[in-house]
């Protein structure tokens, strides 16, 4: 069904978020009908200009390519594009907040913060100095995405400055990772099936990788991610999403508030190390100049707004531990890199080897592998298990085997953006897809110590564009026996 309708306020309209996911989301939307008649999208941006500026900004980046789904997503542009209209204003300014409450008036609105993270704090104050964070005639809800903060003193302030201007149950913290299906699909894979959740625990587990590899650089980013860098940048946002959905116990319901709990006590749960074992336990690496998918790369220091004697790493690896009962002495291996051999956001569940008893007298080549569980997050988006059978032949040989699920081969999640799910719930009050301040405020904590340790640590490890990292990586796994599943492969040795 339609969600209710809405006025979606878009602060930073003419910025590249707008243009890249929200506008084909709601161009997605449009066409699946699940946008009510009055939605209507009030842009603001500083530049000058008027509705006809605004709606060709946006249109140029729309694709069509003259196929029959994009007919179709034209027709769907020429119905939202008429919703758009545009105010110029300077977001520090009281004056537009102004005019933004007389175009709200009674209804609800919906307040996207597309803008620089510096003006989350300010932009909230002024929404709440006017009244428009006030809730008694129609809903009134904040979204802000990532970064939530550099570190925990600033996130705990950040968070502090939004509860002072409106309420959590009005704050909505987009991880875009939430609005995959793949990720959304976690709990489902857990708690639908016996076959996994029942052998869920340290009895049965070894250990857990997270990856999220990339093969893209920082391109025109540089200003951004060189105060960032990877750790920050990815880890206790979107990785610790992944794991915490991974490691999570089963909510007693699939409402906001189950969900959230739980996936903050879970975060909570991360063993904060001191700062020796912070650096005994991460890897950074840095990429040097080399070649990539065919093409020349300059090293990481030489990209245009970083600093030529940087120290920010653009890759680490992690080991943490979550000390709970379920989780004892399993541990969670991250990683995650620009500029990687291949694309390959996956989670591999690696389970204990089976006793042996019957195998005992078989050579140790013929004997059964790990079973291993892959959730493909993206690309090839799937789920996969490993399992051992026999090799047909004479002699007693186990050989693993993939049941293998695609999603291409069932259904078309192609062309979504993952942002469609995450205005949707927006618009219709569902906070599940979205991160409480709790949830933030753990995951900053437990990589704080890595923050402390790195911060006046020697320059990262260097990799090559295209590896699978430093080699410094592979030695943290190989300290405990174990190896990581090699970047993009399709299954694990
Ligand atoms: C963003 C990071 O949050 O996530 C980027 O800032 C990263 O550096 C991106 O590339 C990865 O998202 P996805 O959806 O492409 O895996």
């Amino acid at each position: 069904p339609p969600a209710p309708p809405c006025l979606l306020v878009l602060f930073g309209a003419t910025g590249d978020l707008t243009r890249r996911l929200l506008m084909p989301a709601l161009i997605n939307m449009t066409r699946a009908g699940l946008l009510d008649e009055k939605f209507r999208i009030l842009g603001i941006g500083i530049e000058p200009g008027d509705d006809a500026m605004l709606r060709e900004r946006l249109a140029s980046f729309h694709p069509e390519k003259g196929g029959e789904g994009d007919t179709e997503r034209g027709a769907a542009w020429t119905q939202l594009s008429e919703r758009i209209h545009y105010v110029q204003g300077d977001f520090t300014q009281d004056a537009i907040y102004e005019r933004v409450k007389q175009e709200v008036g009674d209804g609800n609105a919906a307040f996207y913060l597309a803008t620089p993270p510096a003006l989350f704090a300010p932009i909230a104050a002024k929404l709440g100095a006017h009244g428009l964070t006030d809730e008694a005639k129609g809903f009134r809800r904040i979204a802000i995405e990532k970064p939530f903060g550099h570190d925990l003193q600033s996130a705990r302030a950040l968070n502090a400055a939004l509860l002072e201007s409106a309420a959590e149950s009005q704050i909505y913290r987009i991880d875009h990772f939430l609005g995959k299906e793949t990720v959304q699909n976690i709990m489902t894979a857990r708690f639908a099936n016996m076959m996994i959740e029942g052998l869920w625990s340290s009895d049965k587990i070894d250990h857990v990788q997270i990856t999220a590899a990339e093969t893209v650089g920082i391109g025109t980013r540089g200003a951004f991610y060189d105060v960032t860098g990877a750790l920050r940048d990815m880890v206790p946002n979107h990785l610790f999403q992944l794991l915490a959905m991974i490691a999570m116990e089963p909510p007693t319901s699939f409402d906001a508030e189950s969900i959230r709990t739980e996936k903050g006590k879970v975060l909570k749960a991360i063993r904060h190390y001191s700062v020796e074992e912070a650096r005994d336990n991460g890897v950074r690496g840095q990429f040097t100049a080399g070649t990539a998918e065919g093409a020349a790369v300059p090293a990481y220091t030489e990209t245009p707004h970083v600093a030529a004697d940087s120290r920010t790493e653009t890759y680490v690896a992690l080991k943490l531990l979550v000390d709970t009962w379920r989780w004892a002495g399993v541990p969670f291996y991250l990683r995650t890199g620009k500029l990687l051999a291949a694309r390959d956001t996956e989670i591999v569940v690696t389970f204990k080897p089976v006793p042996f008893a019957q195998f005992a007298s078989i050579p140790a080549e013929h004997r059964p592998p790990p079973n291993r569980l892959v959730i493909q997050v993206q690309p090839n988006e799937g789920l996969s298990m490993q399992i051992s059978i026999k090799r047909p032949g004479l002699v007693v040989e186990a050989v693993p085997v993939a049941l293998d699920f695609r999603y291409a081969a069932m259904f078309d999640i192609s062309g979504l953006t993952g942002y469609e799910t995450l205005l949707y719930d927006l618009f219709v009050g569902d906070q599940t897809l979205f991160q409480r301040a709790d949830g933030i405020e753990a995951g900053w904590a437990a990589v704080q110590p890595f923050l402390d340790a790195w911060a006046d640590a020697p320059a990262p490890d260097p990799y090559a564009p295209g590896s699978s990292g430093p080699e410094a990586a592979d030695a943290l796994l190989a300290r405990d026996g174990r190896q990581w599943c090699p970047v993009g492969a399709a299954r694990c040795p």
